[in-house]
């Protein structure tokens, strides 16, 4: 195919216009010049939810919905969830290429030397109620590290954005297991950077009175691939916040906890917890014929399901069902997986969820695994948000990186009132009650 190129024809003007195409793709702004008179603003594309708009160029992550590919840096998901450590795979969202050995081990010591928080953060983490849900723990605590790191303001200049960035990974799992402990009543655990990233978690969430925390290592090994799973999932709706918010150069804490935000959404990474409550609410494999006819009509959602790309098995899903039978070998089996087993044999068959393309999503069996754990479901999306710091935190260097990029700003199709002039108070009738 030699001739990338499209041509348009304005039936407006009967004017022709040849745009070039770059990776199956058209410029937006190429369709300014397309107007009907001096005075028109040009032609725009109108686009809600970003359906079909690509709004960067990115070498992250690669995603395929309708083959189920998912691939960071090129090496696929399932391969990394074999192979690697987490910190391994976010050295790899991070820097483009897997580490030698001595880069890993210079990374992993790099990193955990930021688990430590602010003996300040502690105290007013304390100020939260006592049931406060964990996301708007972290959300707050994330956004508050800008005033303990004024000078990350600076992160245009690379020392400073690599500092910030191991800043946050490091101390992201510190800051949910506090979140985690403040719900429980007890007291922080001071990290043990040795333990290494994911069992130093661990032993903050679940120390009690015993000397030494011993982690289960199939435990420990689960939430890894876990952690590896969510570590980035190229331009959804939360890395979408992280560029958005990043593209107006706000600081890198503010930036992640508007991303954090946005991946609290039951819609988003809130899902996981929402699937939970929808397992607890069925209750029995026998209701789940009227669950499901109840979706049918419209009245619900089948929660972990569906995906705006994944119009395949999400290859997420398929590891953490494997995952699910390890974690469960230890733990005891978690009764719902048998009402998630066949609510998702009952869908799959179902013409309803077959012709608009529904699969389970990553969130349909997270949430089992991670009660099966010791967490409680408001805790999920927290464990979501953990490892997709990395990712957010490898599209926002990118962002910074890509001459492209300018602050996002959308533009609209105004559809309000006309120009009028000012209506005086005395003289307002009813007209305001469309408002
Ligand atoms: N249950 C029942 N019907 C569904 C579901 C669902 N979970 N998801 C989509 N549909 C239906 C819609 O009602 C729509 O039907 P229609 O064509 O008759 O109107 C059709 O499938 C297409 O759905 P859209 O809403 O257009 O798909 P969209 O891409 O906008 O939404 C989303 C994707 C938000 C993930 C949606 O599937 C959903 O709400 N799922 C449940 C929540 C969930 O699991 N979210 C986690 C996503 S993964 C993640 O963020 C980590």
């Amino acid at each position: 195919m030699d001739n990338q190129s499209l041509t348009i024809i304005d039936n407006r003007t009967d004017k022709t216009y040849t745009l070039p195409i770059t990776n199956g793709t058209i410029r937006a702004m190429d369709l300014r010049q397309i107007k009907t008179g001096a005075e028109d603003f040009g032609l725009m594309t109108y686009d809600p939810a970003f359906m079909n708009t690509a709004s960067c160029q990115s070498a992250v992550t690669y995603l395929d919905g309708d083959r189920g590919i998912l691939r960071y840096r090129g090496y696929p998901i399932e391969q990394l969830a074999e192979n690697c450590t987490f910190l391994e795979v976010a050295y790899l969202l991070i820097h483009g290429e897997l580490p030698t050995a001595a880069e890993l081990d210079a990374w992993n010591e790099e990193v955990m030397r930021h688990v430590l928080v602010h003996e300040n953060v502690k105290k007013f983490m304390d100020g939260f109620h006592h049931d406060a849900h964990p996301m708007g723990i972290l959300m707050s605590t994330v956004a508050a590290l800008s005033t303990f790191y004024p000078e990350a303001k600076h992160f245009k200049e690379p020392v400073s954005r690599r500092l910030q960035i191991v800043r946050l990974i490091g101390k992201m799992p510190t800051l949910a297991s506090y979140a985690f402990r403040h719900r429980m009543g007890m007291p922080y655990v001071f990290p043990e950077p040795e333990l290494g990233y994911t069992k130093n978690y661990m032993n903050m969430l679940w120390k009690r009175t015993e000397p030494h925390y011993a982690a289960n290592p199939v435990i420990a090994r689960a939430l890894e691939v876990l952690f590896i799973l969510h570590a980035d999932h190229e331009q959804n709706c939360s890395t979408n916040t992280m560029r958005a918010v990043g593209s107006a150069m706000a600081d890198p804490y503010a930036t992640t906890a508007a991303a954090i935000a946005a991946l609290s959404g039951p819609l988003h990474g809130g899902a996981n917890e929402e699937v939970l409550r929808m397992l607890d609410e069925i209750g029995s494999v026998d209701h789940i014929p009227a669950f499901i006819a109840q979706v049918k009509e419209g009245k619900r959602k089948l929660m972990g399901f569906g995906h705006r790309v994944y119009k395949n098995y999400d290859p997420r899903a398929r590891i953490i069902k494997r995952t699910a039978d390890e974690v469960f070998q230890v733990t005891g089996r978690n009764p719902k997986l048998d009402i998630a087993v066949e609510l998702e044999k009952i869908a799959l068959n179902d013409e309803y969820f077959v012709k608009r393309k529904l699969y389970p999503n990553v969130d349909f069996y997270s949430g089992i695994i991670y009660q099966a754990m010791g967490f409680t479901p408001d805790h999920f999306t927290v464990l979501f948000g953990i490892p997709r710091t990395v990712g957010w935190l490898a599209q926002w260097q990118e962002l910074l990186q890509d001459p492209d990029q300018k602050i996002a700003r959308p533009r609209q199709i105004y559809i309000g009132a006309d120009k009028r002039d000012f209506v005086p108070m005395e003289q307002r009738g009813a007209q305001l009650a469309h408002v």
